[in-house]
């Protein structure tokens, strides 16, 4: 792995947000941070006050911007002492890194899931494509549990060895990210649109939406012990899906968007025993409208790809569900997801820490413009 300053966990990581790039970089002592892209600076800041109080930074830079210049540097300074006045800090440090956005067909996408704190095994599966990955997704459930903020380390660790802040990742959090002391800072420490963990994104000619099923037994669940109230948030995002809709010019009807993704943790197409209601409007809303191409998902623990009409869609599965991740803590093994992605279909293998493919789909993908299933579509907008 790349060298870094003994000040940073980790490289910086570069995850995509709705038409920004959140660099963000874990630190292990007080500091303050920007980031320069071109001639452009970008500050780690609240209402103008460099943040330091924090273990990790985050720079939102516009994406337009990095893509164009494939390069930006780091600027932090070490706080030794924040005072009132007269705070004392170090000379100013520097870390430079190239950046390589996504401009070319195909697009090489591996999928990770479901580490729960394994970083070694889910990483040897991850260089299946090896120097030509293009986009990292990190699919939920990366931590055990949000218990221990060291539990976020596993996110960084794998991110960084995998595109050493070079290349874009798209993160999703899993019910297991929502337990446990630290889970209400869990977006301090992972991408957000300002603080929701649901949001579109777009690298190159790909879109995509990140939904959030929260966690995966009803509210009242013991486990939980009166601290979840996900039945609500779930509902927000059918909101959120409206919105979404009502901007597709700007979002998957934006001008030279090929590819049209969702990455959801928990595949809700499923019948998984809760939110029936709920889930049938998120697939509805994306079957209807949004027309994806592919579903990637985890949690299931297993590596599979469920079909249109197959006997795992219980709602009506608005495309293609491509589950890709399979654990064993005891063979200290992981299986991933390596998606070759062009504009018509695309070339789906389940590859384990040894690089071996365990199954192999090729999709096509319906990129019809049958107005037909625009039929009923006031339903639910
Ligand atoms: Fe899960």
């Amino acid at each position: 792995m790349k060298s870094i300053p003994k000040e940073f966990v980790t490289t910086p990581i570069v995850y995509a947000v709705k038409n920004t790039y959140q660099i963000m970089v874990p630190v292990n002592c007080e500091t303050v941070m920007w980031v320069k892209v071109g001639d452009q600076y970008f500050y780690d800041d609240s209402n103008g006050i460099l943040r330091s109080a924090s273990s990790i930074h985050r720079m939102t830079v516009p994406m337009g911007l990095l893509d164009q210049e494939k390069k930006y540097t780091v600027y932090y300074r070490i706080i030794h002492e924040r005072k009132s006045y007269f705070t004392e800090s170090s000379d100013v440090m520097c870390y430079e890194s190239k950046f390589r956005p996504i401009e070319q067909e195909p697009v090489h996408i591996y999928h990770i899931a479901d580490a729960h704190n394994c970083v070694d095994a889910p990483v040897a599966a991850g260089r299946y494509f090896g120097e030509a990955l293009d986009l990292l997704i990190l699919n939920g459930d990366i931590p055990n549990h949000s218990g221990d903020i060291a539990c976020f380390t596993a996110i960084y660790d794998i991110a960084a060895q995998l595109t050493n802040g070079e290349i874009p990742v798209v993160f999703s959090r899993g019910n297991h990210d929502t337990r446990g002391i630290y889970a209400e800072k869990f977006e301090d420490y992972t991408p957000t649109d300002h603080g929701k963990s649901y949001y579109t994104f777009r690298v190159g000619h790909v879109w995509g939406i990140v939904l959030d099923c929260g966690e995966d037994k009803p509210d009242e669940h013991v486990a939980y012990g009166h601290t979840i109230c996900c039945e609500d948030f779930r509902r927000r995002q059918i909101d959120y899906l409206k919105e979404v809709i009502a901007t597709c010019k700007k979002e998957y009807e934006a001008l030279g968007v090929k590819n049209r993704l969702v990455i959801c943790h928990i595949p809700f197409s499923e019948q998984l025993g809760i939110e029936k209601d709920t889930y049938s409007k998120w697939a509805y809303l994306l079957s209807k409208k949004i027309r994806p191409q592919l579903m990637l998902c985890g949690h299931m623990h297993k590596a599979y790809v469920s079909d249109i009409g197959g006997e795992k869609d219980y709602i009506g599965q608005p495309c293609p569900v491509v589950v890709g991740s399979q654990t064993s803590k005891e063979e200290n093994s992981f299986v991933g997801c390596a998606v070759t992605l062009y504009a018509e279909c695309c070339n789906v293998k389940m590859t384990d820490n040894q690089r071996v493919c365990i199954l192999e789909k090729n999709l096509v993908f319906q990129n019809d413009d049958d107005d037909s299933k625009k039929e009923n579509e006031n339903e639910y907008i």
